[in-house]
């Protein structure tokens, strides 16, 4: 009876050949109407206003700050040219109360950090100001390479008096009330900085991708078929998808785990391919799904159908637990034991219960990478004719995908392939590398600054 409950409940995370074929066409759609949207609440398909990627070559040093969805860098990056940089980062966790809190606090924060890296590498310039490129892994509706208006932060981002003011003025705003020189050249999103930086050490690579907190990615378009961009000509130019905001009920299979997530989050609604996928709430859906499991007596007999208050709160099961749990390759999964007991204090568990608990983790993290690879595929068909060509046996096109899930989730690369290739076929799918796009924020911001300086953006 257990195993039947448990079955059953595990099985609605399996997608069939099917279902991922909808979740392609769906997103598809999306990213075609994303181009001519003027409704403003679509947010995907935003102009980067830049027109070229790197060549490798370039020079100069800039400075770069990059703010994640749960850490802020900051960095003085040395372009050496021949795909070669030179960087020197500070690292700063973003706390509950910075992401909560004003918007005046948090850019106080960030021009704090910026002069502590300035100290710390003795950076000085005279009286002249130094050139800054901002990466910033929100949703930005720009106007230029160094203006755009915030339109939407998710991953539990509270920020008062920051939507809809351009970025630009609020970083420049911290800088100027704390003294600190420097001069914002440009702005881009995290995956559009992957994608450039990635470019400069791979020149194979048309998309990029972040696959962390939250999930998006960004590719080169045909300019003439982005009727919704109004700024200066131009042939092609990178665009940020925000495929995060994707997802429509008519295609997504969202369990009721999955629905749960989006009805208490923060902004119900928005973000629902991200939640399905990212690594903010992976974790939570196993949660959740442990919870309804251990009410409805189909795992951990041991606790009698009552969920110990140390599984009762949001979050609290990370997807890092996932990753210690999927890395541990012993037969009896004893990693599960170690997690439970140290961290939620359970203990009992037979080996059913963590073959069990093993199986559901190994099922969310593989819809997890098996919707990106459809994520992916839908991207690469919709860029087919313009950056990439699948159907060229000598052309290469590379992913470079950055963050923590695609760097640390055991196997997250492989599980990828392995569903692009049942995708796009065994071909094609040789034509395509994934790859590591490592600190792809703040060598990417410093990219775009110098790009910016140099007519590569309009
Ligand atoms: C970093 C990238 O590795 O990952 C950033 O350099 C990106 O550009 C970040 O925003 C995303 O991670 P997280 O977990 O901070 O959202
Ligand atoms: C969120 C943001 C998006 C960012 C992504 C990855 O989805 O909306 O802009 O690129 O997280 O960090």
């Amino acid at each position: 009876m257990a195993t039947s409950v448990f079955q059953e409940t595990v099985r609605q995370f399996v997608l069939s050949k099917e279902q991922v074929q909808k979740i392609i066409d769906g997103l598809t759609e999306e990213l075609v109407e994303g181009l001519s949207t003027t409704d403003p609440k679509n947010i995907t398909q935003q102009p980067s206003y830049i027109t070229r990627l790197p060549t490798g070559k370039e020079t100069g040093l800039y400075l770069a700050i990059d703010m994640g969805g749960t850490n802020l860098r900051t960095a003085a990056v040395h372009l050496l040219g021949d795909g070669q940089v030179g960087v020197t980062m500070e690292k700063h966790e973003i706390t509950h109360e910075l992401k909560t809190g004003t918007g005046e606090a948090m850019f106080d924060w960030i021009a704090d950090c910026t002069a502590s890296l300035l100290k710390n590498v003795a950076l000085d310039m005279g009286n002249a100001d130094l050139h800054m490129g901002v990466t910033f892994s929100f949703a930005l509706h720009q106007t230029a390479i160094n203006r755009g208006k915030v339109l939407a932060m998710g991953k539990g981002f509270d920020l008062s008096d920051v939507m809809g003011h351009d970025l630009k003025d609020l970083m420049e705003g911290g800088f100027r009330r704390k003294g600190v020189p420097v001069v914002v050249s440009a702005i881009i999103n995290d995956t559009v900085g992957t994608l450039v930086s990635h470019a400069y050490v791979s020149p194979s690579t048309k998309i990029g991708v972040i696959l962390a907190t939250g999930t998006n990615a960004a590719y080169i378009e045909r300019a003439s078929d982005v009727s919704k961009y109004t700024g200066p000509a131009c042939d092609q130019m990178i665009l940020n998808t925000e495929w995060d905001a994707m997802g429509k009920a008519s295609y997504l299979p969202q369990t009721k785990y999955d629905k749960e997530i989006d009805a208490v989050s923060l902004v119900p609604g928005f973000q629902e391919f991200e939640k399905m996928v990212s690594g903010l709430y992976m974790g939570e859906l196993v949660r959740l799904t442990l919870v309804d499991l251990i009410e409805r007596r189909g795992i951990l007999e041991v606790l009698d159908g009552k969920v110990p208050e140390s599984l009762k709160d949001r979050l609290v099961f990370k997807t890092l637990f996932m990753s210690t749990i999927e890395s541990d390759s012993s037969a009896d999964h004893s990693a599960i034991d170690r997690v439970f007991k140290t961290s939620f204090d359970i203990e009992g568990l037979t080996s059913e219960d963590r073959a069990h608990i093993f199986e559901l983790i190994h099922t969310v993290g593989k819809r997890s990478a098996v919707m990106t690879a459809a994520a992916c595929a839908a991207l690469l068909q919709k860029a087919s004719g313009a950056s990439v060509n699948l159907d060229n046996a000598n052309e290469i096109t590379t992913i470079g995908i950055d963050g923590s899930v695609f760097e640390k989730y055991p196997h997250f690369a492989h599980k990828m392939m392995e569903a692009m290739t049942d995708i796009l076929g065994k071909d094609r799918a040789s034509r395509v590398r994934l790859e590591l796009a490592r600190d792809g924020g703040c060598i990417g911001a410093a990219l775009v600054a110098m790009v910016a300086q140099s007519g590569g953006a309009v």
